[in-house]
């Protein structure tokens, strides 16, 4: 299998840290040109410099919290500079804590960044695909939208609608050579898991290392993801080998999730 992702064109957002940087990084190896996505300007120079120069890689700074100025942002670059065949939809996860007690905000703000942005995004890039008669949208989810994880009420409730938000578009963009997927990461070696950890033993009392161990302990394989374990799944899923798998839900979890 050759995944083959010369002349492609990427945009890859949440891509200074974690799953998204981990998925740029494998992107640009099978060939892709990438444009990386975040806030912080100095970490996406660290990146941009991290992949090798032989191709033009490149940034825009945007914060997913106002959606108007991330698709006007992208819009001009898309007019400026190039259309994009792979769009990964990523970005920081929403806070946890139970859903009774979340705050009404909480529920906007991770729907803004998370459904809005993507939507924005998706407007933004399909046009080209279309025009190219080649697309790939993948969207970072979770494994909550097949089984929802205790103390991620706010994110378990927003990752439903994003699924949704892309089963529907998987439908209606099939037959122009667009496919939209979902990668639902499991325990994966990142800040943001770090941050869950630190959460979970806050609220047990147990160590952080007693709280990890635990969360090991649920997943069949017994250990955390690496990141590049989800970015091997998006290439693939970024590639002309997946062009007959559309509108589904991938977990990359060891076996953590208990349904089918
Ligand atoms: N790691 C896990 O165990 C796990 C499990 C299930 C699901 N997920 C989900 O997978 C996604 C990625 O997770 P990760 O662990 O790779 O996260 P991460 O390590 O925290 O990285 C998040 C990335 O998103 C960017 N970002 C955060 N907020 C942003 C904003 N408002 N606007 C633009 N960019 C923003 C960050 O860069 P800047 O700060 O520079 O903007 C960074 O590049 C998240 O939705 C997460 O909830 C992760």
């Amino acid at each position: 299998m050759n995944l083959n992702l010369n002349n492609k064109y990427a945009l890859v957002c949440g891509s200074t840290a974690g799953i998204g940087k981990a998925t740029a990084m494998s992107l640009v190896a099978e060939g892709a040109t990438v444009t990386l996505i975040a806030r912080n300007e100095d970490k996406l120079k660290a990146v941009l410099a991290e992949l090798p120069q032989q191709r033009n890689h490149d940034y825009i700074v945007a914060d997913f919290s106002n959606p108007e100025e991330l698709k006007a942002k992208v819009s001009e670059y898309v007019s400026k500079n190039h259309g994009f065949h792979i769009l990964v939809n990523n970005t920081g996860g929403p806070k946890g804590g139970p859903v009774f007690s979340a705050e009404l905000d909480e529920f906007e703000n991770a729907f803004t960044q998370h459904l809005k942005c993507n939507h924005v995004l998706a407007q933004a890039v399909v046009p080209f695909m279309k025009d190219v008669g080649y697309g790939r949208i993948i969207n970072i989810i979770s494994t909550s939208v097949k089984q929802p994880l205790d103390g991620l009420g706010v994110s378990n409730t927003i990752r439903g609608a994003v699924a949704n938000w892309s089963k529907t578009l998987a439908n209606e963009l099939g037959s122009f050579g667009i496919t939209v997927n979902n990668v639902l990461p499991g325990a994966t070696g990142t800040e943001r898991l770090t941050e869950i950890i630190k959460n979970k033993s806050a609220k047990t009392g147990n160590t952080e290392e007693e709280a990890a161990n635990a969360m090991k302990n649920a997943v069949p394989a017994k250990r955390f993801a690496k990141p590049e374990e989800l970015a091997y799944a998006v290439t693939f899923l970024a590639s002309e080998c997946a062009s007959y798998i559309n509108g589904i839900n991938l977990p990359v979890d060891g076996g953590r999730t208990k349904s089918l």
